[in-house]
């Protein structure tokens, strides 16, 4: 070992853990920084090999999710793409497979479906066209995601934060959980947010009303409901060889933010990371040995993060996660009570 190494290897801890403490350093381009010098599960890891994995990401067409799927394809992976509109898909594609010819993979391996999260009938249709499309599924990334400004509900009453963020990825892993399993080891990765770190787990209080909704709250107990639905997914599919991955990816500057919170975006300007840098822990849980990820986690910066940091924010009951896992089956309309010995999509 250098004397650099020796000394890389010393402040990587300590960096790490004054990063986590100060928080807005850990989300921010710093934290990202000074941790892909100093970690040894950066300094150390091997190249991503993806070659002939067949991977599903949803939100593609924009931000992370589009420097994801170029990412992945890069890696030889097979990328399919959910998206909501044609125009922008078609452009993602062409986009995404330049590069896969470019790394020496097949381009026509880049392919998409269209639905809209918001509708869960899209969704099953998508995922009944996908299932009997693909004879395999190695990795499903749900990174699709939106604040919504205003208070709208879907067609089936559902408030559209918890239907495209919650109710949508629950079913969409449910109706290809049977691929995923005959794909195993595999794996389902969802892109959450630091925001959630705000809100405790409270199934009462998912959904807000016409009257007291906020964007950024409704946002954030979403993301906090989908780190506990990755988390209760990995406890019923244990066993299986399905493992459940949960991430946030940091302050990233995308369309979306910009979009969403305007100020923010502005104000933190050069701190905010770069799409790659964002997407940089969802490539890595796609890629890395299984038997060094423990499924069930949350993750940022390749390191497993504790899910509740704020003493304030944390389960309404012991069984809160349990109660968000009937409620979201119930939602979606499929009854999850028997995963994974049942087997949806087959
Ligand atoms: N940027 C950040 O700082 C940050 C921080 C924490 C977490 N995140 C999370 O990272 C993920 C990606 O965000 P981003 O910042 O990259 O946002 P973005 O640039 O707005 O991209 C969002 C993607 O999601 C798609 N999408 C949104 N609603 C959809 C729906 N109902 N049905 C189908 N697709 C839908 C969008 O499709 P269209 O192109 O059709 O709009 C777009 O491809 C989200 O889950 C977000 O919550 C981001």
């Amino acid at each position: 070992m250098t004397g650099y190494d020796g000394l890389r290897s010393a402040l990587a801890g300590p960096v790490d853990r004054v990063l986590e403490v100060s928080l807005g350093g850990s989300f921010s381009r710093l934290g990202y920084e000074a941790r892909s010098r100093l970690l040894p599960e950066y300094t150390e890891a091997p190249e991503p090999t993806l070659a002939g994995r067949n991977v599903l990401i949803t939100g593609a067409t924009s931000g992370i999710g589009l420097s994801a799927a170029i990412r992945l394809a890069r890696h030889g992976a097979r990328v399919h793409f959910l998206a909501r509109s044609k125009q922008r898909a078609e452009r993602t594609r062409r986009q995404v497979a330049v590069v896969a010819g470019r790394a020496g993979y097949d381009p026509d391996g880049v392919s998409y479906g269209i639905a809209d999260l918001d509708s869960l009938a899209s969704v099953r249709e998508f995922a009944a066209a996908f299932a009997s499309g693909h004879d395999r599924l190695d990795v499903l990334i749900h990174n699709a995601g939106a604040i919504h400004p205003g208070y709208q509900r879907n067609s089936a009453g559902l408030e559209l934060t918890v239907a495209g963020q919650v109710v949508a990825p629950f079913l969409l892993t449910y109706q290809l959980f049977g691929l995923l399993r005959q794909s195993a080891p595999s794996r389902v990765i969802t892109v959450s947010s630091g925001g959630m770190y705000t809100q405790g787990l409270d199934l009462s209080s998912l959904q807000l009303t016409a009257a007291d909704y906020q964007g950024v709250t409704a946002y954030a107990r979403a993301k906090r409901a989908q780190v506990a639905l990755s988390a209760q997914w990995a406890k019923r599919a244990g066993g299986t060889g399905v493992a459940f991955h949960a991430m946030h990816p940091g302050w990233v500057r995308t369309p979306g933010i910009a979009r969403s919170l305007p100020t923010f975006s502005r104000l933190l300007g050069p701190l905010l990371r770069t799409p790659d840098q964002g997407a940089d822990t969802i490539i890595w849980l796609a890629s890395a040995d299984p038997d060094r990820l423990s499924t069930g986690r949350f993750w940022h910066d390749r390191r497993r993060r504790p899910v509740y940091r704020i003493p304030g924010a944390r389960p309404a009951a012991l069984d809160e996660g349990q109660r968000l896992w009937d409620w979201t089956a119930e939602q979606a309309g499929v009854d999850a009570s028997q995963l994974p010995m049942s087997d949806p999509s087959r």
